[in-house]
Parts: structure tokens; C-alpha cells; sequence
């Protein structure tokens, strides 16, 4: 039976747990060279690594990999490398964008257990806060690779999901098909307008409002796209000191004081306005609590 080892100070299930992060480029330099050392001085995680064996094996001894998820992992990372040179640099006016940020990260995205527990955490939040039923027509706003919008889609009349990123929309349409779940998907531009369709009954989001530069602007959005007494679902971080996103590209707000958002809703027209606390994400050993704010509709 294989060993866990601990190499570099860490052990081979943090850095699994960590690994999908590392590929997308989504960590501090300090972290990434600290799981780099573990994956160099260790011949052990290759044993546990599941979907990612093929990319520890080939970041170990640089091999071609076998068509997978971690081969998908393994050829963002290598463009990610490549556009190292322009990713960063006002010199070249290169910074990648959010949108370019969110293609990137899409075939991977869901290899992160800690994305798939927080928004399987959001969407039970959003089921116990939110009477749901099949009279019930949905939007997700910023419904990335599907996570919260396919565990809801089951459980109301109709789901459709909005995103920025194409690359994002594309696995969730991939998802959806393999899963036999219906989702109109709703390409936004870069900048987050674009039609939203409805009038909806409930919109939802999760870790989204950060990435809206105008935030208050999107919640009048919002009313103008619901059915009078419709509702909105929104979890994100609570304010943080900025540690949360390694890479800031298209982040806006660093998290957010519930008296903000509770003050921005009810400026947009919401009444019975609640920000309660849906969970609590762990990244790099930092504990960040998120919010669910819910509201109706006057
Ligand atoms: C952190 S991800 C969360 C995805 C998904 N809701 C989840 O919980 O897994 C943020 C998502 O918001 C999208 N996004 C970023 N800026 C946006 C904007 N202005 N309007 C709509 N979507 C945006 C990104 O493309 C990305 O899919």
C-alpha cells in the first residue's frame, strides 16, 4: 500500500488538494515553488494522484501524457507559460484579462475539490434559504462550468446560465449535455452586458459579484430582469485583505461588508433582505468566510 510522504513540508494529500490551483497558475509564487519542490523530491503522489497522475508523472519527469483532464490541465498550464512573458507586463500593455483569465481556467476548473465542496456548499445554502420548485424559472449569473447551476437546475422549472467567458459556457454545455440537463446558456460580452433573458423568479450567483466592477448598477440589472416578488440568491466572500485571488486579473472588490451588499439591494428596490453566512472556503490555510444574501422583489 502506498505511503503518503511528506517532502518540501508538505504531504502528498495537500498538495493534491492543491494541484488544480498550481496548473491554472492560481497561487502565490512562494506556494507554487513549495509544491514544485514537493513534486521534484517526491515518488510517491503519482500513487495517489487519481485524475492527476498523468500530469505528476509528466511534472516530474517532463513525458508526454495520455489523453485525460490532467493532459487538458497540463496544456493550459503550458500556455500559460508561454504567455508568461506578456501575462503581467504593463510594459507590453499584456495583462490577461478576466475573461482570458476564466477560458483558461475552465477545462480544470471543477479538478479543485475546494471549488466543487464551496459551491455544492452554496447551492444547499441557496435549497434551505429559498423555497424551490418546478414553477420556477432561474438564472445564474456567472454560472462558470455549471457547479451550482446543474445541482439546482433538477429542482426548478427552467435554468439558464449568463457568463463573460466562452471557455466557461463551453464546459458547462459539455456538462449539461452528458447529464441530460437542460441549461439555456447566455453569452455575455467581456464587459458583463448582453441580454439576460427572464423575467426570472430567482436569480442566483455564486463568487461572481467580485469580478462586477459596478455592482450596485448590476443589482438595478437584476430587478429589471425578475417577475414582481421574484428573488435573488448572491454568495461571495465576505471582505478580505486581498489573499484570496493570487492572480487579480478582473477582480474588483477584495470581498464585501454585508452592510454594503444589505444597503446596495435595498437601494436596487429589494425588501427582506438577509446576508447570512453560506459556508466557509479554505485556501492555502486561510480559512474565508462566504455570504448568501437573499432578497425579494418589492
Ligand atoms: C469564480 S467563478 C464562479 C463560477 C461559478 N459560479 C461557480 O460557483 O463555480 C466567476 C465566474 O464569473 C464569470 N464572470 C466574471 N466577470 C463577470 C461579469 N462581469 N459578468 C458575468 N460573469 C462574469 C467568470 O467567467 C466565471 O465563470
Amino acid at each position: 500500500m502506498a505511503i503518503e510522504r511528506e517532502v518540501a513540508g508538505l504531504r502528498c494529500g495537500e498538495v493534491l488538494a492543491e494541484l488544480s490551483d498550481f496548473l491554472d497558475g492560481d497561487m502565490s509564487l512562494e506556494r507554487r515553488a513549495q509544491v514544485q519542490a514537493h513534486l521534484d523530491g517526491c515518488d510517491a503522489c503519482e500513487r495517489f494522484g487519481g485524475a492527476f497522475t498523468a500530469a505528476i508523472r509528466a511534472l516530474r519527469q517532463g513525458e508526454p501524457m495520455p489523453p485525460s483532464e490532467a493532459s487538458i490541465a497540463f496544456a493550459r498550464l503550458s500556455v500559460r507559460l508561454e504567455n508568461a512573458g506578456r501575462v503581467g507586463d504593463p510594459a507590453t500593455g499584456g495583462f490577461m484579462s478576466g475573461t482570458e483569465h476564466f477560458d483558461q481556467a475552465a477545462a480544470t476548473w471543477d479538478l479543485a475539490d475546494r471549488r466543487v465542496l464551496l459551491a455544492h456548499a452554496v447551492a444547499e445554502a441557496i435549497s434551505s434559504r429559498v423555497p424551490l420548485s418546478k414553477e420556477l424559472n432561474v438564472l445564474d449569473f456567472g454560472c462558470g462550468t455549471g457547479l451550482v447551476t446543474l445541482e439546482l437546475a433538477p429542482q426548478v422549472g427552467s435554468m439558464s446560465g449568463a457568463d463573460t467567458s466562452p471557455g466557461m459556457l463551453t464546459t458547462l454545455a459539455g456538462k449539461a449535455e452528458s447529464q441530460g440537463i437542460p441549461v439555456r446558456l447566455l453569452p455575455l460580452t467581456t464587459e458583463g452586458t448582453g441580454d439576460l433573458g427572464g423575467p426570472y423568479d430567482l436569480i442566483v450567483s455564486s463568487m461572481t459579484l467580485h469580478h462586477v466592477a459596478d455592482v450596485p448598477a448590476l443589482f438595478s440589472r437584476f430587478v429589471q430582469h425578475l417577475n414582481p416578488g421574484g428573488q435573488v440568491a448572491l454568495a461571495d466572500l465576505d471582505e478580505e485583505e486581498g489573499t484570496f485571488h493570487e492572480d487579480a486579473a478582473g477582480v474588483h472588490h477584495q470581498g464585501f461588508p454585508r452592510n454594503r451588499i444589505h444597503d446596495w439591494l435595498e437601494d436596487a428596490g429589494f425588501r427582506a433582505i438577509q446576508v447570512e453566512t453560506a459556508t466557509v472556503t479554505a485556501k492555502e490555510g486561510k480559512d474565508y468566510p462566504v455570504f448568501l444574501a437573499t432578497a425579494r422583489r418589492a
